[in-house]
C-alpha cells in the first residue's frame, strides 16, 4: 500500500497536472480532494494538450480509478462540459466517480463571486469568478447542496425554496441584481442529475477497500500552499485547504496512512490574482520570464505575475506539509538568463524572517535577501538524465533543495512526459 499526496508548493500552477500524469498509470486511484473548476491542470502527452479543471488528471489511464472527493466543490455544468470534451476526444472516462458528499456550485455562486469582487473595489482578490468562495461559504454555513442531493428531488426543492430566499435577498437588496428563479434552477439541476447519476458514489467503502487491499493511491492537490485558507496570504487565498492536511479531510484518508508527500515547485515563482508577492519582477526581466514561460492562466487566460524563486515561501510549504520529495518544474525556462536569483529570507523592519509572516501588509513590504547564481545559458530541454544538465543548472537545483530542506527528486525541463529527469523515483 502507498498513499502519496501531491501538493503545489507556491501559489498554484506549479505543473501539478504534468506530475500527476507521470504517476497516474503506476497507481490504482487518483483522488482530487479540494478546490473546484478554479483549477487548471495541463497534461501534455505525445504533443497533445489536455486541460483538466474538475476531473482528476489521471483520467487518461482507464485502469486508474479517478475520484472526485468530498472536499471538492463541483459545478455540475462545468463538470459535464469537461466530460463531454473528454468523451468527444475519444476518452470514455468510465473510470470516474464523484463523492455523494461533494458540495455543488449553484448558479448563484459565480454571480455572487463576481458581484462580491466588484463591491470590494481596490481590495478585490482577483478570484476566478467560478463561484468557489461562495460555494464553500454555503458549505460552512450549512446551506450548501451536495452532489447526493441530485438523487433527492423533493429534498432539493424544499431546501432550495429556503436557501433561495436568502440568496435573492442579497442579490436584489445588496447588489441590486436580478433574483434567481427556483423552478429554473430545479429544472436545470434535475437535468444534470440524470447524466451525473451514474458517477455518484459513497466513496468511503471504495477508499477503505483500496487502503486495506494494499492499493496505490495518489491524492491530487489543486492550487498551492500559499493559497491555503489558513496558511496562505489571507485574504488573498482560495477558500479551501490545498495542503496535505486538506487532502486527508477532503478524501477521508487518515493522516497515518500517508506514506509520502510530494511538493511540486516551479524553478521561479508565479501568482495569478492580487496579494503580496515578495520576489515579484515587474520590469523587463519579468516580461521576459512571463513570455519564455508562457505564463498565462490555464483557467482564465490572465497574465501570471512572475518573480524569482522564493525559498522562504517554499521552505514554509515543505515544513507545513511534511514534503519529503520536491519536483522542480520549468527549469528550461531559465535557460537564457545570465544571472539568476533565489530569495533565502526577508528583512522586515530590520528583522530577519525565514518564512512569510501572517501580516500581509508587512509581507508586502519585506526586503527579499537574494543569493545570485550564474545562469547556464544553454538549452536543457533535450537533457534526459540529471547528469546531462549543465553544472551551473545542477548547482541552482541543489541549492533550492538545500534552502527548502527537502531533496529535489525530479526535475522537469519541458511540458511533455519525456522532458522529465528522475533522480529518485517518487513512488516506491
Ligand atoms: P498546474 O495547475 O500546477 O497543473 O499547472 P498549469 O497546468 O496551470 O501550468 C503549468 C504550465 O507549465 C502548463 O502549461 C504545463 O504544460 C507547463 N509545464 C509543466 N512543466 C513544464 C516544464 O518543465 N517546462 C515548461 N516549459 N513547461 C512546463
Ligand atoms: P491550480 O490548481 C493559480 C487563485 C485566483 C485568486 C485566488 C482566489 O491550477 O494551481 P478563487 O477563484 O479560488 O476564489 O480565487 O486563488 N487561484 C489559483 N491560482 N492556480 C490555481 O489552481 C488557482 N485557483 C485559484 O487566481 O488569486
Ligand atoms: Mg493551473
Amino acid at each position: 500500500m502507498s498513499v502519496t499526496v501531491l501538493v503545489g508548493g507556491q501559489w498554484g500552477d506549479e505543473g501539478k497536472g504534468k506530475v500527476i500524469d507521470l504517476l497516474a498509470d503506476s497507481v490504482n486511484m487518483v483522488i482530487r480532494s479540494q478546490g473546484g473548476n478554479n483549477a487548471g491542470h495541463t497534461v501534455v502527452t505525445g504533443g497533445k494538450e489536455h486541460r483538466f479543471h474538475l476531473i482528476p488528471s489521471g483520467i487518461l489511464y482507464p485502469e486508474t480509478l479517478c475520484v472526485i472527493g468530498h472536499g471538492v466543490v463541483v459545478d455540475p455544468k462545468a463538470f459535464l462540459l469537461e466530460l463531454d470534451e473528454l468523451q468527444s476526444g475519444g476518452i470514455p472516462a468510465r473510470n470516474l466517480v464523484i463523492s455523494e458528499r461533494a458540495h455543488m456550485v449553484m448558479p448563484y455562486h459565480p454571480v455572487l463571486d463576481q458581484l462580491g469582487e466588484e463591491m470590494r473595489g481596490d481590495d478585490r482578490l482577483g478570484t476566478t469568478w467560478r463561484g468557489i468562495g461562495p460555494a464553500y461559504e454555503d458549505k460552512v454555513r450549512r446551506i450548501g447542496f451536495r452532489i447526493g442531493d441530485l438523487q433527492k428531488p423533493a429534498f432539493l426543492e424544499k431546501k432550495l425554496r429556503f436557501v433561495l430566499r436568502l440568496k435573492n435577498e442579497s442579490l436584489t437588496r445588496l447588489y441590486n441584481a436580478e433574483p434567481f428563479n427556483e423552478k429554473e434552477i430545479l429544472d436545470e439541476y434535475l437535468g444534470y442529475a440524470e447524466r451525473i447519476d451514474p458517477y455518484i458514489r459513497d466513496i468511503y467503502p471504495l477508499i477503505q477497500d483500496a487502503l486495506n487491499d494494499g492499493k496505490k493511491i495518489l491524492l491530487e492537490g489543486a492550487q498551492g500552499v500559499m493559497l491555503d485558507i489558513d496558511l496562505g496570504t489571507y485574504p488573498y487565498v482560495t477558500s479551501s485547504s490545498p495542503t496535505a492536511g486538506g487532502a486527508c479531510t477532503g478524501s477521508g484518508i487518515p493522516p497515518s496512512r500517508i506514506t509520502r508527500t510530494v511538493g511540486v515547485f516551479k524553478a521561479y515563482t508565479t501568482r495569478v490574482g492580487y496579494g503580496p508577492f515578495p520576489t515579484e519582477l515587474t520590469d523587463a526581466l519579468g516580461d521576459q520570464l512571463r513570455e519564455v514561460g508562457a505564463e498565462y492562466g490555464t483557467t482564465t487566460g490572465r497574465a501570471r505575475r512572475v518573480g524569482w524563486f522564493d525559498a522562504a515561501v517554499s521552505r514554509y510549504a515543505v515544513a507545513t506539509n511534511g514534503i519529503d520529495a520536491m519536483v522542480l518544474t520549468k527549469v528550461d525556462v531559465l535557460d537564457e538568463f545570465e544571472t539568476l536569483k533565489i530569495c533565502t529570507g526577508y528583512l522586515s523592519k530590520g528583522e530577519y524572517w525565514d518564512h512569510p509572516m501572517a501580516n500581509i501588509s508587512h509581507l508586502k513590504h519585506v526586503e527579499p535577501i537574494y543569493e545570485e547564481f550564474p545562469g547556464w545559458m544553454s538549452p536543457t530541454r533535450e537533457c534526459r538524465r540529471y547528469e546531462d544538465l549543465p553544472a551551473a543548472c545542477r548547482t541552482y537545483i541543489e541549492r533550492v533543495g538545500e534552502l527548502c530542506g527537502a531533496s529535489v527528486n525530479v526535475v522537469s525541463v519541458g511540458p511533455d512526459r519525456e522532458h522529465t529527469l528522475v533522480r529518485t523515483p517518487l513512488l516506491d
